[in-house]
């Protein structure tokens, strides 16, 4: 029997995870694969140009919903994805991550009685004002089959009750994208040329959270954080839209002061940016993963993180938001002659698609 498997795929940070299954799938001869984007994220730049860096196809169903409210957003994609699963009629849907097209297609599709499998389960901050959390807690509870991507995931499935039989330890999709492309990004990226910066000699900033950037308390501390930062060394900022809206006026005021604002990078030209920072400072959930990985230090300014094997094994920092901590921390990092100490985490290793595409083969035929 050929296996029938839509693929969703919705925000920046999901194409990543979604690409290297539809790969997996791909290589083999007994499965069809339908790629749905719900248009969640529509900029080319937030969008497009990862399909074309991660050889993905032209989705088979583009959704088109773009922005909203949360409650738009998320009723909005799941009108529109209700039809396309009757079209299809799929054996399992994959979602992936937390985002709000995570939840909505799988309490379309498990409602449907179409198996549901989530990638990326189990992840838990334990900060419920955070939406990707609820959207965490949420679909897990209503999925079949639960990939996670770090032991501690599957500890907090256990204790939220999830059978052990549903949980599957398969380690990061996300680490498969990027192994697969490093040596690429190296090779092929003009971006350190582009923005005249060297090896090792800078940072990078990336900022989106609501809780980072909503307030105007908030926004003004991360904003002294850039500026203190930018006075250790040159801060490279590529701003996603939420916070180049927020921001307004303080552009130019951080322009002025020497901080190097982008668009939105593509996943070549970011992952290139990585590679050779000094530092990276974020509040993204992937970019403490991914520095985790290239052994880059990373200050996450946040309370709290739902990866904490970035934190026990890996290169990431938890900061919070208040400048004099993050800056004193952050010096200490920059007096390091080398960076901390890490591990590349259990099963973050280039392979995790391959292996939940073979679960679902075996669980599904
Ligand atoms: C979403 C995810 C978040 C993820 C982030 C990565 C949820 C709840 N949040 O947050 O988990 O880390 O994506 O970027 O699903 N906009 C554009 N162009 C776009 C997309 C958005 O201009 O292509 C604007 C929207 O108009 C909106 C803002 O950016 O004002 C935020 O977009 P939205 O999709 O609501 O959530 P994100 O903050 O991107």
């Amino acid at each position: 029997m050929r296996l029938r498997m839509m693929l969703v795929a919705g925000a920046r940070p999901n194409f990543m995870k979604v690409a290297p299954i539809w790969h997996a799938a791909q290589r083999r001869n007994d499965i069809d694969v339908i790629l749905v984007h719900t248009g969640q994220h529509y900029d080319p730049n937030m969008s497009d140009v990862f399909f074309t860096e991660l050889g993905l196809p032209r989705p088979d169903e583009f959704l088109g919903v773009g922005s909203g409210t949360h409650a738009e957003q998320t009723a909005k994609v799941m009108l529109a994805f209700e039809p396309v699963l009757h079209k299809h009629e799929p054996d399992v849907v994959v979602v992936v991550g937390d985002v709000n097209s995570t939840l909505a297609c799988a309490l379309v599709a498990v409602k449907l009685g179409i198996r549901v499998a989530h990638v990326e389960a189990g992840l838990r901050s334990e900060d419920r004002s955070m939406p990707e959390e609820i959207n965490r807690v949420a679909t897990d509870a209503i999925s079949d089959y639960l990939f996670t991507s770090s032991r501690d995931a599957d500890a907090n499935l256990l204790r939220e009750g999830i059978p052990a039989e549903r949980i599957f330890f398969v380690g990061n999709v996300m680490v498969d994208t990027l192994l697969a492309h490093r040596e690429q990004a190296i090779q092929k990226s003009t971006i350190l040329n582009r923005l005249g910066m060297g090896e090792g000699e800078y940072a990078v900033m990336t900022l989106h959270r609501p809780s980072n950037v909503d307030s105007e308390d908030a926004l003004q501390r991360m904003v002294e954080i850039i500026l203190l930062t930018q006075q250790r060394l040159p801060v490279v900022f590529p701003l996603h839209p939420r916070t180049r809206t927020r921001l307004g006026e303080r552009v130019e005021h951080l322009t002025n002061a020497g901080v190097t604002l982008t668009e939105p990078l593509g996943y070549l030209d970011f992952l290139r940016l990585m590679c050779s920072a000094r530092v990276v400072l974020t509040d993204s959930g992937g970019i403490q993963e991914e520095t985790t990985v290239l052994g880059i230090p990373c200050l996450t300014l946040r309370e709290n993180t739902e990866r904490p094997v970035t934190l026990t094994q890996g290169t990431n920092h938890l900061v919070g938001t208040k400048p004099e901590h993050v800056i004193s921390v952050l010096d200490w990092v920059l007096s390091q002659e080398a960076s901390k100490r890490y591990t590349v985490p259990e099963g973050w290793d280039g392979y995790a698609a391959q292996r939940i595409v073979e679960i679902l083969m075996r669980l599904l035929q």
